[in-house]
Order: C-alpha cells, then sequence, then structure tokens
C-alpha cells in the first residue's frame, strides 16, 4: 500500500479542535534540522503529497525556506496549517520575535505557536503564556500552546491566567508510551502533538514487523497510525521523497485494541 509515492488527498487526514475551535489537521510535517535549498524541496514536496500543516520554530532557522515552498504550492494561506516555536531564551520578548517570525515567514499570523521549552524560571513561564494569550487575542496566533512540559508545568500556567494551553508538543513513541501523561492532557483539554516518532524507534522490532506485514505497509506507517489511534497528532520530518509521501499514507488501514496494546506495551522492554 503505502511505501511508494502516492500522494495522500489532504482532506483524508484527520483534524483535531483545539480549545477556541481551530482545527489541526493531525500530521503535520516537520522541518527540523532542514534549511536552505533542502528545506524548501522537502516543504515543496510535502504539500504536493499532502501535508497541510507544517512545523517550524525559531530555532530552525528554516522560515524563509519554508516560505519560499508555500508561495511555490500556490495554496491558499488558510490552506495551511503552519506552527512555529518561541526558543526559551526568547521569551522575554515574544511581541518582536514573534513579529520578525511572521515576517520571515511572509504571513500575517500563525495557526499556532508554541513555547519551545518550559523556561526555568515559572514567573516567567506565566508572565510569557500570558502574552501569548494576548497576542493570540489580537489575531497574530490563531492558537497557542507549549512544548516539552510537564503536567505540573501546564497546571501552573491555567491556575494564573484560566487558559491551558491548546497543545503540548512532546516527544513521544512507542517506548514513551505513557497513559497516565495521556489521560493526564486529555483531562486537562490540551491535544497531545508527538514529535520526533520514528528517529528513536527501532523500526525492525518485530511487533512492528508482524503488524505491519499483516496490514501491507511499513513500520514506519505502523507507528504513525498508532499515533493517530491513540488521538495523538504526530509531527514527522524526511527529506525522502518517497518517504515524505508514504509517511501521510496512512488512511487505508487502522489498528485494533489488540494491535495498539502490543505496541503499548514496547514501552515496558
Ligand atoms: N518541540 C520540540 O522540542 C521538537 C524537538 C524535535 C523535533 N521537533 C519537530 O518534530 C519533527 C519530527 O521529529 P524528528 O525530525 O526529530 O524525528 P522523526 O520525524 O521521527 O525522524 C526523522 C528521521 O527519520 C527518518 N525517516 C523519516 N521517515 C522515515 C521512514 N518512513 N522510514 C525510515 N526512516 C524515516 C528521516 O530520514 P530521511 O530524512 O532521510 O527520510 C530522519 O532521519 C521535527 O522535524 C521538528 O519539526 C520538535
Amino acid at each position: 500500500m503505502a511505501d511508494n509515492g502516492l500522494m495522500t488527498d489532504a482532506s483524508d487526514v484527520p483534524e483535531v479542535r483545539l480549545a477556541g475551535g481551530v482545527a489541526m489537521p493531525m500530521v503535520g510535517f516537520g522541518t527540523w534540522p532542514l534549511r536552505g535549498h533542502k528545506a524548501c524541496e522537502a516543504v515543496r514536496t510535502a504539500l504536493q503529497a499532502g501535508y497541510r500543516h507544517i512545523d517550524t520554530a525559531t530555532m530552525y532557522a528554516n522560515e524563509a525556506d519554508v516560505s519560499h515552498a508555500l508561495r511555490d504550492s500556490e495554496l491558499l494561506r488558510q490552506e495551511i496549517f503552519l506552527t512555529s516555536k518561541l526558543r526559551a531564551s526568547d521569551v522575554g520578548r515574544p511581541r518582536e520575535v514573534l513579529a520578525g517570525e511572521l515576517r520571515a515567514l511572509g504571513t500575517e499570523y500563525l495557526d499556532l505557536w508554541l513555547v519551545h521549552w518550559p523556561p526555568r524560571d515559572a514567573r516567567a513561564s506565566v508572565q510569557v503564556w500570558r502574552e501569548l494569550l494576548t497576542l493570540r487575542d489580537e489575531g497574530l496566533a490563531r492558537a497557542v500552546g507549549v512544548s516539552n512540559y510537564s503536567l505540573a508545568q501546564i497546571d501552573e500556567l491555567t491556575e494564573a491566567t484560566g487558559e491551558a494551553p491548546a497543545v503540548n508538543q512532546i516527544h513521544w513513541n512507542p517506548r514513551r508510551y505513557d497513559a497516565g501523561l495521556l489521560e493526564g492532557l486529555r483531562l486537562r483539554g490540551v491535544v497531545v502533538e508527538g514529535y520526533s516518532p520514528l528517529k528513536d524507534t527501532n523500526l525492525n522490532d518485530p511487533v512492528l514487523t508482524e503488524i505491519a506485514w499483516a496490514h501491507s505497509v511499513t513500520p514506519a506507517q505502523v507507528v504513525l497510525r498508532w499515533h493517530l489511534d491513540h488521538q495523538v497528532a504526530v509531527v514527522v520530518k524526511s527529506a525522502d521523497p518517497k518517504r515524505i509521501a508514504a509517511n501521510l499514507n496512512l488512511f487505508g488501514f487502522s489498528l485494533d485494541a489488540d494491535e495498539l496494546a502490543q505496541i503499548d506495551a514496547l514501552a515496558a522492554r
């Protein structure tokens, strides 16, 4: 099925509703550590393959390349879901950084803006969260959230402002499966978005290869589908056109409860 270079119809990619009603495609195209021509080429290929959610960050320094690919695609701005992230070292000046980010990306707004890592000082964390909410209310980002935050750090933000982050983007893959964390984020209304789904996964693990064989897909596709079947959004990067396409081609199969449980159990090994 899916390790060929077939395009996926963008409308087949499920969306998740973030707090506030913004719809986010559940598979995003990761752009780290791509820069320059490689970044532009990969994003262009991803858009052609059907991705409509692109993940960048100030830290990645590839906004101009992403912008170039978006322009070349001739897609309308509202057809794209664009995420960027504020470096922890920039938390003292979010307005200025966001203005630069929007300029570099050639857009008037982000769909999702995340604090990339929690600042060490909890007061700075609450302060920057307040400012993100203000910038969102001004229309510069449709939704705001965090990345790499613990439940306790999320609770601090919510208690101080009455608003939880829309998303927590976290390192997630079968070996990191943690039902308690997923449930904790769900109870708080925070959508979980996993990054580095494949990089730290043993794609030769017999659990994954056997499930892949049963569905005529690749182990990488099984891992990505496992995210979706747990209602976890996923950001995946590739610079290889075939893998870019295959990583989005996830909608001709799904995992049953037994298969999900086998993959969940990889975390206990
Ligand atoms: N919030 C954060 O702190 C944070 C941290 C890290 C990453 N991220 C975001 O998440 C995105 C994804 O994470 P990541 O890039 O670290 O990890 P990843 O997407 O899990 O893995 C990327 C690596 O896997 C390879 N790959 C891709 N598809 C494959 C496939 N089907 N089969 C085998 N290998 C495959 C890629 O090589 P090829 O390019 O050669 O295909 C690349 O080496 C990043 O690009 C970034 O946007 C966020």
